[in-house]
């Protein structure tokens, strides 16, 4: 076989058989492989027309169509799928040759994935790929990693095939080396969490508290995506609350078992932000709050705990509690990115891969879950500031958070008081107070954990390390 493919695909699921797809529509042909040939086949009946394929049986003949260096995407089953795939192939590559795993794999797997295969001169490219099967055919957000070279002959491919923003530029960047693509791809999975955690809360004070209907919450979000809140998720969320379930008649939402799942990625930004000593407090409540909703037996159990029972408002005062649910929305939203970004800029400064903050919220644009408006803001912030200490820091949210939160008190005060549970708007608020406390109880834990283990204490008023003698006589000694 005739080495004529510019790229190729192996692992034709979903994923993979539309992002194949994507590259034919793009002039690309593209050599196709999957564990089982019968899907290859398929793509080629069903979609031969949509341009360019090489359909190959066996590893020798896909790792033959490809010209050199050889780009491979792997979009197999993220986990043990992945290190089979590269076994299986990375014998048959040469020096120079690049695989691509376009998995959501944990970036500590990439890492020792790549490390494993830079010593064969193999370009191991960990890539976080966003927008789903849609987004995979019409245009994803990349988020790729690896080296600098495998960019240079893979970016102009990604950026062909990649989302575009309204401004017209591809939503894909050179991220960093090694697992800093997949690390990307994590936290904005954790971002999607904490956005999801809070339109659902938002939805749940609409219609406990304001007492709308699941139609009238669609308007309000139709409304809302308009302005500011202007995304992808507030959008589906406003088609979601309109649909009506066919065989039932009633509200689809009320027809849905209220016991949300998870595949990982959420959990892992938590576990990882543990790791760095990032507070990603928003991410870890969306990821519990999933986790809380799941535990039906013990729901069941608790239901007759006492407590208020939230009391629908009168129209008028709805109408007005509605514009302060978007308010508390939009700072907490605020705060969950601020949170997400601040563990970005931990993890590049932990593995050294010096991550441009501003380009990832751009190449968020478009293309993937968590696209919105507001991320041209985040870009504009850090182009004006690279060293932003905290997106709060920036002047115009910063204004923005200020403006909002009259309202945001306000409604987290009448959700505790009415009973309803507001996990991610409450703590996105306490996370805003605790940055600007100017004396946190943490000097008291340090004194307890002095008291108790010996774990000496630093003073405000001079350098130094310090222990009191509690059982003794109390005096302070310095270690
Ligand atoms: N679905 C999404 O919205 C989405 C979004 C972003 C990223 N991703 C990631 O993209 C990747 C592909 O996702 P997907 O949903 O299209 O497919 P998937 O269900 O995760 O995986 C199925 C594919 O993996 C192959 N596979 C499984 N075990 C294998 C093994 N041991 N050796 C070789 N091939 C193996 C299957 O081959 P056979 O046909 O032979 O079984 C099939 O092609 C995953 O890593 C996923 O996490 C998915």
């Amino acid at each position: 076989m005739s080495a004529s493919a510019q790229i190729g695909v192996t692992g034709l699921a979903v994923m993979g058989r539309n992002l194949a797809r994507n590259f034919a529509r793009h002039g690309y042909t593209v050599a196709l492989h999957n564990r089982t040939a019968a899907k290859t086949h398929a793509l080629v009946e069903e979609f031969g027309d949509e341009g360019s394929f090489i359909p190959t049986e066996s590893a020798e003949e896909f790792v033959a169509a490809l010209e050199r260096p050889r780009r491979l995407v792997v979009m197999v089953k993220a986990g043990e799928a992945t290190d089979a795939v590269i076994d299986e192939f990375a014998p048959l590559l040469e020096e120079g040759d690049m695989i691509v795993d376009g998995g959501n794999a944990h970036f500590a797997d990439t890492r020792r994935r790549e490390r494993k295969l830079r010593e064969r001169g193999i370009h191991f490219v960990g890539t976080g790929i966003s927008g789903g099967e849609e987004g995979a055919l019409n245009g994803p957000s990349i988020m790729p990693g690896g080296s600098k070279e495998s960019y240079e002959a893979l970016g102009p491919m990604l950026e062909k095939v990649a989302a575009k923003a309204e401004d017209g530029a591809p939503c894909v960047t050179h991220i960093g080396p090694d697992g800093a693509g997949h690390f990307v791809k994590m936290v904005h999975n954790g971002i999607e969490y904490a956005d999801m955690q809070l339109i659902g809360e938002a939805y749940q004070l609409l219609r406990d508290v304001a007492g709308y209907s699941p139609a009238r919450i669609a308007d309000v979000f139709r409304t809302w995506n308009t302005g500011r809140l202007d995304s992808y998720l507030i959008e589906i969320t406003a088609e979601v609350l309109k649909h009506t379930d066919p065989s039932t008649g009633k509200p689809f939402v009320d027809i849905v078992a209220d016991a949300a799942e998870q595949k990982g990625t959420g959990r892992w930004t938590v576990q990882i932000a543990l790791d760095l000593g990032v507070p990603v407090s928003g991410i870890a409540e969306a990821v519990f709050a999933r986790g809380l909703s799941g535990h039906t037996a013990l729901r069941e159990a608790s239901g007759h705990l006492s407590g208020p029972s939230p009391k629908p408002l009168e129209e008028a005062e709805a109408a007005r509690f509605a514009d302060q649910v978007e308010q508390a929305l939009y700072a907490s939203k605020i705060v969950s990115y601020t949170q997400g970004f601040h563990e970005i800029a931990a993890g590049s400064a932990e593995y050294g891969w010096d991550i441009d903050l501003g380009a990832v919220a751009s190449i968020w644009r478009a293309g993937c879950i968590i696209r919105a408006a507001f991320l041209d803001r985040i870009t504009a912030a850090y182009a004006q500031q690279p060293e932003l200490p905290s997106l709060l820091s920036d002047p115009r949210f910063a204004s923005e958070v200020e403006g909002a939160q009259g309202d945001w008190r306000d409604v987290i005060g009448t959700a505790v008081r009415q009973g309803v549970p507001t996990p991610g708007f409450s703590t996105a608020l306490a996370y805003y107070d605790a940055l600007r406390a100017p004396r946190l109880p943490a000097a008291l834990t340090q004194a307890q954990r002095d008291y108790f283990g010996a774990h000496t204490y630093h003073r405000v008023d001079r350098d130094g390390t310090f222990h009191t003698l509690w059982g003794g006589d109390r005096s302070e000694a310095e270690s």
